[in-house]
């Protein structure tokens, strides 16, 4: 089912909807979680119309279109129409008080917004909000230019050039599942392949996307999805379309590539909150407190070597090699201090796989899959050949993930 969720902004004007779009509404699972902003900048509304049609389109088309399912069942997707009603009511950039919220956040160089008594309350919301939910990636929306932007956004030395991230090559290859899935912005003349580095165009401070990145684990990018701040009304359905297949195809990309998995201790069996590192590249993403469960955004086509850490615990590695589809890798890491060898709990590893179940297997961890076997056995047993063969129907197949 789907559902709307409210979310509240401490401000009596600022009433923001956020439908959580997922087949298990208030539930956390381990899945990854995805955010759109739109309407950050007052005067740019194209982001909230585009946000609203995505909206009705999932709930038109679940259980209609492969994609449309797909996402609604696999990811905890969060739309935020608006950020700034405020400044849209208004018809300006900033809010009410006419801040920019786009320059709002805490900045890694320079520390003007570093006093929270003086921060916007749309800034503390979205803060909030990134801190209480566990976000994989997210977008937020803009207009005035046709171009996917991605970290950072700003340079040390204030200076116009191309500042890249450390996960420069991740946020590439992100951006441009939008471009080249856009009607036209791979073709931007101005921007090669639809894509830029944000300080590469024009260096900002105290972005959203920045601490997203640093803050929040959240690999965000920036999208400038009309030339036109305020284009016709009747142009909207046309601008939709153009970014339609943008948008679904880069929740789909978090869903159907990339590393995936939960990390559990191994003396509790319970899943912990650890560390999941990339050799080579100088970030972490951390794992959910509730389900142990991550989620790494990384190009396909490539070996990598991946770490999982946790305090108190021994870290574990191991190499994988990334194709074009998503890798299911759970850790079971040992009590620090606790004697033994360090037992690699590893099979087969696997990378084919039916896609759009693969993530229902990851889910199932041990105990589910017994209960399960064992729910299937008893049924087995008690209808014989007929009732059986029609149960195992509703079954999809068994891929487990590597546990190391
Ligand atoms: C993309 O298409 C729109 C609508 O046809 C047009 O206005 C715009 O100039 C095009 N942009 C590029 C980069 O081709
Ligand atoms: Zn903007």
């Amino acid at each position: 089912m789907l559902s709307l969720r409210l979310l509240y902004m401490p401000l009596e004007v600022v009433v923001l909807i956020s439908p959580g779009y997922t087949d298990k509404p208030r539930q956390k699972e381990a899945e990854p979680a995805f955010k759109f902003i739109g309407n950050v900048h007052g005067d740019e509304p194209v982001g909230r119309e585009v946000l609203m049609h995505l909206a009705n389109w999932l709930c038109d088309n679940y259980l209609k279109d492969p994609l449309a399912t797909l996402i609604v069942e696999n990811m905890h997707l969060h739309i935020l129409p608006t950020m700034n009603p405020d400044g849209f009511a208004l018809r300006w950039r900033g809010n009410a008080n006419d801040i920019d919220l786009n320059r709002d956040f805490p900045d890694q160089f320079f520390s003007a917004n570093n006093d929270i008594n003086s921060r916007q309350p749309e800034t503390r919301a979205i803060m909030n909000w990134v801190k209480q939910e566990h976000f994989t990636a997210s977008a937020s929306l803009h207009g005035g230019a046709l171009v996917a932007n991605y970290p950072w956004d700003g340079t040390r030395d204030t200076g116009k050039h191309y500042y890249g991230c450390p996960d420069d090559k991740t946020f590439r290859h992100m951006a441009s599942v939008y471009s080249q899935s856009h009607y036209n912005m791979s073709l931007s003349k101005e921007f090669e392949g639809g894509i830029t580095n944000g300080a590469f165009w024009y260096p900002i401070y105290g972005g959203m996307q920045d601490w997203n990145y640093i803050h929040g684990g959240c690999f965000e990018l920036t999208l400038e999805i009309s030339d036109t701040k305020w284009p016709k009304a009747a142009e909207l359905p046309v601008i939709w379309e153009h970014n339609r297949m943008s948008m679904l195809n880069l929740l789909a990309s978090l869903i159907k590539s990339g590393v995936h998995g939960r990390i559990f201790a191994a003396d509790t069996g319970r899943p912990i909150p650890g560390l999941v590192m990339i050799k080579g590249i100088d970030s972490k993403v951390r794992a959910s407190r509730a389900f142990g469960d991550y989620h790494r955004i990384i190009v396909p086509g490539k070996k990598y070597e991946v770490m999982a850490s946790m305090e108190g615990f021994r870290s574990k590695s191991t190499h994988i090699v990334l194709e074009q589809e998503a890798v299911s890798l759970d850790f079971i890491l040992d009590p620090d201090g606790v004697d033994g060898q360090m037992k690699l709990l590893r099979s087969d590893y696997d990378c084919r796989c039916d896609n759009d179940k693969m993530f229902h297997v990851r889910e199932a961890h041990l105990w589910l899959y017994l209960l399960v076997v064992c729910g299937i056995l008893a049924l087995y047993l008690v209808f014989k050949r007929k009732a059986a063969s029609r149960l195992l129907a509703f079954r999809y197949s068994p891929r487990r993930p590597v546990a190391v």
